[in-house]
């Protein structure tokens, strides 16, 4: 039932309408005002009736509108089966959640000229990561299939959380000569754009997955239109639809702020793990770029880049930034969640969660005042990093997680985190994870096209 009602709902643009709706109303009301007392009497009742009627939709549609991402509202000890859940969501409930998804104040720094790198700011851990190029498949006794993720042994997997000079895998892992790519082919212009940028916004949208979102232009400063590089990758699919829906490219391969890149032969049949390519390895593909931001497409970018950059890095001297959940803290909950809202496979979900469990993953305790982070669930959607060596190799093994085992990148970030802070304890990973209101105030969330 959840899922067919989210269907049903398309985004902000169906509460927008009925806002319009209210405001159409009220002025009508205002005007019949004037007619005759009896007259009055029944418009005024009969507007008073499609006026709660409004109210009453448009309170479901906002509280709809956030379900995608609030449906955890209800825990899972009151509620252990879907279909009861989206039928008792009662009155009380509903104005809690909503006062608790509320977004925080965020104090920018105004001047976007103003901002100066901070002359320490790179005195982060230093060394030298390399990335596999090519396996050498030769020595299988088998016949192995070339795959972007490459064949990462145990062991393999076991040394890549040294925080030392070492070759490890990080995706791109070519076929060997004469074998067709494995995948995430980009077009040589878009590839030699993307070498020239030294900041970058990113954002991905595969199998028209989604809408595409705009920055809000007037929040962009000049220097950032001018320095920054938004990037949108899409596949074909999705270039073709947004295009016959009105959002074409210019000659030059914008549609707004964005440049749009096409992604050819997607590397994985999930949409989702395709999405994680750019979501997690923007180092790989921006091999200049200091820093990055990026974004779900379910977001549109509310704030300048450089301020977002200043604000969660440099204020916080921090090299990696990323929210937490809005409500859920622990892996454990986060699987039950998982499997409640049948989000992936089952057994995938348990495999994944018994290697971490015999790996020493710990269930988050919230008043362990030396806890290693203020929650092991991240909000993904929005993350903003510095490319240092920790950050880098942070994200390439948290990538090779998604690659090995589910697309739930929210399942396997605090094992990962927690990994490589305990291979390498004298050598510090600086995470700042920041609220999820703080994330609210920066972007604007919408809904996905498809639930
Ligand atoms: C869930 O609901 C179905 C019917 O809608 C029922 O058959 C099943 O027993 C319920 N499961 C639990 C765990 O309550
Ligand atoms: C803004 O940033 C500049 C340079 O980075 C700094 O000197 C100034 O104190 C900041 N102002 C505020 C209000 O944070
Ligand atoms: C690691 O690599 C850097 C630069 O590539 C080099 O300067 C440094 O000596 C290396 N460290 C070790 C321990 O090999
Ligand atoms: C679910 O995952 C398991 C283990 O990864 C696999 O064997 C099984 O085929 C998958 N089931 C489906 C329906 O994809």
């Amino acid at each position: 039932m959840l899922p067919e009602r989210r269907g049903g709902i398309v985004g902000s643009d169906l509460v927008k309408v009925s806002d319009h709706n209210i405001d159409h109303g009220l002025r009508t009301v205002r005007r019949n005002r004037r007619s005759g007392p009896r007259r009055l009497l029944f418009w005024l009742f009969s507007f008073a009736a499609i006026f709660s009627i409004c109210i009453a939709t448009l309170g479901f549609k906002m509280f709809f509108h956030g379900v995608e991402e609030h449906h955890s509202i209800l825990s899972p000890a009151v509620v252990k089966n879907v279909s009861v859940e989206s039928g008792t969501l009662d009155q009380p409930k509903k104005k809690l959640h909503r006062a608790r998804f509320l977004p925080c104040k965020v104090e920018l720094n105004d001047s976007v000229e103003a901002l100066v790198e901070p002359k320490t700011f790179w005195n982060f851990v230093k060394f030298s990561l390399n990335y596999v190029v090519m396996e050498n498949l030769q020595s299988h006794e088998n016949a192995i299939t070339p795959r972007f993720g490459g064949h990462q042994t145990l062991e393999e997997r076991e040394q890549s959380f040294h925080a030392v000079n070492q070759t490890i895998h990080c995706g791109f892992v070519e076929g060997y000569e004469g074998y067709p790519s494995t995948g995430f082919d980009l077009d040589k212009e878009d590839k030699m754009y993307m070498g020239t940028c030294t900041v970058v916004v990113s954002s991905c949208i595969f199998g028209s997955s989604d809408f595409l979102r705009r920055p809000t232009s007037k929040m962009i400063s000049e220097y950032s239109k001018k320095n920054v590089c938004f990037i949108m990758f899409v596949d074909k699919e999705t270039l073709v639809k947004l295009s016959n829906e009105g959002s074409a490219p210019n000659e030059k391969g914008f549609i707004g702020l964005w440049r749009m890149v096409v992604v050819s032969n997607l590397p994985y049949d999930d949409m989702r793990k395709t999405g994680k390519v750019p979501k997690f390895l923007s180092h790989r593909l921006f091999p200049s770029a200091r820093y990055s931001i990026w974004l779900d497409s379910k977001l549109k970018l509310h704030t300048d880049p450089m301020q977002l950059i200043e604000y969660f890095l440099w204020r916080e001297k921090s090299e990696y930034a990323i929210s937490n959940h809005y409500t859920r803290h622990c892996v454990w909950d986060e699987v039950q969640q998982n499997k409640r809202l049948n989000k992936y496979n089952h057994t995938a979900i348990d495999e994944q969660f018994m290697f971490y469990q015999s790996d020493g993953l710990h269930k988050f305790d919230p008043s362990d005042p030396n806890k290693p982070l203020p929650s092991y669930v991240p909000e993904g959607s929005f993350i903003v990093r510095a490319h240092t060596p920790m950050s880098n190799l942070f994200s390439c093994l948290w990538f090779n997680e998604v690659d090995r085992f589910t697309s739930r990148d929210q399942l396997s970030f605090g094992y990962t985190f927690l990994k490589l802070k305990k291979t390498n304890p004298d050598k510090p990973f600086v995470l700042h994870m920041f609220k999820d209101c703080e994330r609210r105030a920066v972007t604007k969330l919408f809904h996905h096209r498809n639930p």
